[in-house]
């Protein structure tokens, strides 16, 4: 495996400028151009980016120019499909990643970022994927993601008034399910319910969504190509929410509002939706290359993390299939990423970082969310939990992130091994959450160690 820092923190501006990372209500897979990993898997593509940025050579080094031919040569021999994974609890820096890759290929993803363009304007996408900043790039949202119609013509719009066209740029997938606002009102009285035990969601409505789909009353994107049956489909949710929710006020009133919004929604949307799984095998098909940005990451995975304080979705290599309706043999390298851990929201965190020391991580990454300004939970880096993300998602190559940031710190610190309160060591990240939570991290020193445990 390849662990590799391609120049991509805040110390390095040669490359990667214009992304700066941070996710926030991202999830799933989105092919860039195609479906963005926002709403829980997104996957967007897009086509070749028009121009590769890259600081004039004169401003280099010699050093940092042969680092930077060296960046660029890894890039251009990723495979035609090529993926960035979180391999923690999100916020890895993924979207800055996938900024610099993406120039390499003919599409990509990505959810949930804060994205600069050339002139140092700010575009807060959650839905687009930030590939829609290259005129080239056909952006893509996928089978797997949530979408929230509302927010989406909102980024358009956003967008759109500043000169970025989105006609006939965005796809998005007749199989993608829609996300109501009633889904957001859910979140909220669900966590409300949860009271101290509350998982720290991000309010948007992503679990209450992804649990319509999977008891399959849920309403599809190509759903509004049927407006005379749409009222009955959203009733059927709306009582649902109602019988469940002493909270939730529900009233014929409050349907025929959103089924007349929705017909204009319908309308607007026409032209946007597509049969994404046959754009994107086409697209292999004619050899086009494909990067492929997961939301959020592995240990926010609804089967393999850190249970019940997870996403609703699979933003580990197996969404990547399932998000997007392409196969697994089709999947080349994955890359996932980042020099420490953070986390938002509650959770077990072995080697989370309290009082002062946590607070400078906290100040010199930046970590705060992009969506709710929530502070990010710090630690270091978790081997323990990076080799579990590993095994599950096989990964060819690591990407270290905000490595700049640890410059800040007297020493640095690598969470090596888990252990019980009886001392007995844990030898894999575990199920259950009581072990989890009662579990000491054992630490050792010095980076070199990272590169032995591999
Ligand atoms: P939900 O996806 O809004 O249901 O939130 C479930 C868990 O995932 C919470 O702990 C959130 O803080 C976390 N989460 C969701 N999206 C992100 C993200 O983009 N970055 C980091 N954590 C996230």
């Amino acid at each position: 495996m390849t662990i590799s820092s391609l120049a991509l923190g805040p110390a390095s501006p040669a490359l990667g400028r214009r992304c700066q990372c941070g996710s926030g209500g991202g999830r799933t897979w989105r092919p860039l151009g195609a479906s963005s990993l926002c709403m829980s898997h997104g996957l967007e593509w897009h086509r070749r980016a028009a121009a590769r940025v890259v600081a004039p050579a004169a401003s280099l080094s010699a050093v940092e120019e042969i680092d930077q031919r060296d960046a660029v040569d890894r890039i251009a021999s990723l495979s035609q499909v090529a993926s960035v994974l979180g391999t923690q609890w999100g916020d890895e820096g993924k979207g800055k990643l996938v900024d610099v890759l993406a120039r390499n290929f003919d599409g990509g993803a990505n959810a949930g970022h804060t994205i600069y363009n050339a002139e140092g304007k700010k575009f807060a996408l959650h839905l687009v994927p930030s590939g829609i900043l290259n005129e080239e790039t056909l952006c893509v949202i996928g089978n797997g993601v949530v979408v929230h119609l509302p927010g989406l013509f909102q980024e358009i719009d956003g967008l759109e008034s500043n000169g970025i066209s989105c006609k006939g740029r965005i796809l998005v997938s007749d199989r993608a399910h829609l996300l109501f606002d009633f889904h957001q009102v859910v979140d909220g009285l669900r966590e409300a319910e949860l009271a101290n035990s509350f998982i720290g969601t991000t309010k948007r409505g992503i679990g209450p969504c992804y649990s319509s789909k999977v008891i399959r009353n849920g309403v599809r994107v190509c759903d509004l190509k049927h407006m005379d049956t749409f009222a009955q489909k959203l009733d059927t949710l709306l009582r649902d929410a109602a019988s469940r929710f002493e909270g939730f006020k529900y009233s014929v009133d409050m349907l025929n509002k959103e089924v007349e919004r929705y017909k204009r929604f319908a309308e607007r949307l026409e032209p946007f939706i597509a049969d994404t799984v046959h754009v994107m095998n086409e697209s292999i098909l004619q050899k086009k290359k494909i990067l492929v940005e997961g939301g959020q990451a592995t240990m926010l995975d609804i089967d393999f993390g850190t249970y019940p304080f997870v996403t609703s979705s699979n933003p580990s290599a197996g969404g990547i299939c399932t998000g997007l309706g392409i196969a697994p043999r089709c999947l080349g390298d994955i890359i996932g990423v980042k020099a420490y851990t953070t986390r938002v929201g509650s959770g077990p965190f072995p080697t989370e970082i309290l009082g002062k020391d946590g607070d400078l991580l906290r100040v010199t990454g930046m970590e705060f969310g992009t969506t709710t300004g929530r502070p990010r939970r710090c630690g270091w880096l978790d081997i323990v939990a990076l080799k579990y993300c590993c095994q599950l998602n096989g990964f060819s190559s690591l990407n270290l992130t905000k490595l700049d940031v640890l410059s800040e710190l007297s020493e640095i610190k690598l969470g090596v091994s888990y252990m019980q309160n009886d001392g007995e060591k844990v030898s894999s990240l575990p199920a259950d959450l009581r072990l989890l939570e009662q579990i000491q991290a054992s630490f050792e020193c010095t980076f070199c160690l990272l590169f032995r445990s591999f």
